[in-house]
């Protein structure tokens, strides 16, 4: 899977939305998290996010390895919906995420 790391926070630029070929972006409250099951590695989102938050999951830096975490722990109370575009914004945050001082810029 790929993971979406702390340069989202409180940026959400959301133009990786629009690459995904299977909706499995799903947005929280101060960043998005990518599903790491509805996930197909197309990697075709990596590119296109302005702030570079977007890395295949081996590849995450390991000051950022709390956001592997979070991007999967962000569906254990959503499942697998199936479509981001269905669920709409969230309104919540991994508690990890949540407990950050404002970013961005
Ligand atoms: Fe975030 Fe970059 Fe997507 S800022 S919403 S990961 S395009
Ligand atoms: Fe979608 Fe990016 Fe995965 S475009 S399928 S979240 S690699």
């Amino acid at each position: 899977t790929y993971v979406i790391a702390e340069p989202c926070v409180d940026v959400l630029d959301r133009a990786c939305v629009e690459e995904c070929p299977v909706d499995c972006i799903y947005e929280g409250d101060r960043m998005l998290y990518i599903h790491p099951d509805e996930c197909v590695d197309c990697g075709a989102c990596e590119p296109v996010c302005p702030v570079e938050a977007i890395f295949y999951e081996d590849d995450v830096p390991a000051a950022w390895g709390e956001y592997t975490r979070a991007n999967v722990d962000f569906f254990n109370d959503l499942g697998s919906p199936g479509g981001a575009s269905k669920v709409g914004k969230t309104g919540t945050d991994d508690p990890f995420i949540a407990a950050l001082p404002p970013m961005g810029e």
